[in-house]
């Protein structure tokens, strides 16, 4: 496995690449779903790029960007396991300029849920992939669905600024009990990961109102709610594809997105319908 800090001596390697080349961007603390993800790409690419990179640009003041757990050595060996043949390690000072042109997430999309509650945190988002989409200029780029709305916001990227990149969406990886593999699952107490456990329990309870034939939005979020009750709820929604709110549940065309706070730790989850 090759490494690179230096975003130019990557792309002279990606001219190296004759044939498909696809390409996992992470913040690291690499897990089992950031792992699904390269095996996927390793699966159906001849060469895999994987970026490890705490983009300061997408975390908001007073959040974790300081505490973020950063595991460099478990990871590269995570990454030479799965196959991986480049991993990309960029400085902050490699990525970015004291003064730079600023990319701002469109207005109706970019800021409601998430971009509501961490508003410029997908401005730091799409800055950043936009980067590294072009350092790579991968065939392939994988994301997870377990941030809808960030897979959602570089699709619409991709398209308005005609990105030669395919796009590849991946299904959310969980553990046993439920809960939604993150990052972040490492700040919880044994406690409050039980609380945790809420968020899935919410969402498979959504399906099961949905089976019985009843899809309307808000008697599904109002159960999912009492469901989330020992955790602080930002938000509780029900949107299509495109992201527009939905009074009733399309089958087909749903997501079902939560987020809340287990103590002081944010979490989100969802379920595509
Ligand atoms: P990070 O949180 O490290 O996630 C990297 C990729 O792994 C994202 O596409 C995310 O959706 C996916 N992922 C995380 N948990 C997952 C799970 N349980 N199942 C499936 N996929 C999962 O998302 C980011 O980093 C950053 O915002 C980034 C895109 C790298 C830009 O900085």
């Amino acid at each position: 496995m090759r490494k690179f800090s230096d975003p130019l001596a990557l792309r002279e390697y990606r001219k190296s690449c004759q044939e498909s080349v696809g390409f996992v961007p992470t913040m690291g603390a690499l897990h089992e779903g950031h792992i699904t993800l390269i095996k996927q790409s390793v699966k159906e690419n001849s060469k895999t790029v994987v970026s490890i990179f705490v983009n300061p640009t997408q975390f908001l003041e007073g959040e974790d960007l300081e505490d973020y757990p950063r595991k460099i050595e478990a990871d590269l060996k995570i990454c030479e396991l799965a196959g991986v043949d480049a991993l990309f390690l960029p400085t902050i000072d490699a990525m970015y300029e004291k003064d730079e042109l600023s990319i701002i997430a469109p207005k109706t999309k970019g800021f409601v849920l998430e971009g509501f509650h961490r508003p410029s945190h997908f401005d730091g988002v799409l800055q950043v992939v936009l980067k590294l989409l072009n350092i790579t200029t991968p065939t392939r780029a994988y994301f997870g669905k377990k941030d809808a709305q960030q897979l959602f916001m570089i699709q619409n990227m991709v398209k308005h600024l005609f990105l030669n990149v395919e796009i590849v969406p991946c299904e959310i990886v969980r553990e046993t009990d439920g809960l939604a593999l993150s990052s972040r699952n490492v700040y919880l107490t044994p406690k409050e990961r039980e609380k945790a456990l809420s968020l899935s329990k919410s969402l498979k309870y959504a399906t099961k109102m949905i089976m019985n034939n009843n899809k309307k939005s808000e008697d599904i979020k109002s159960e999912m709610l009492s469901i989330l009750k020992e955790t602080q709820v930002e938000y509780v929604e029900i949107v299509d594809h495109q992201f527009n709110r939905l009074k009733e549940v399309e089958i087909g065309n749903t997501i079902i997105l939560v987020a809340t706070f287990v103590g002081t730790t944010r979490l989100i989850d969802n379920i595509w319908i």
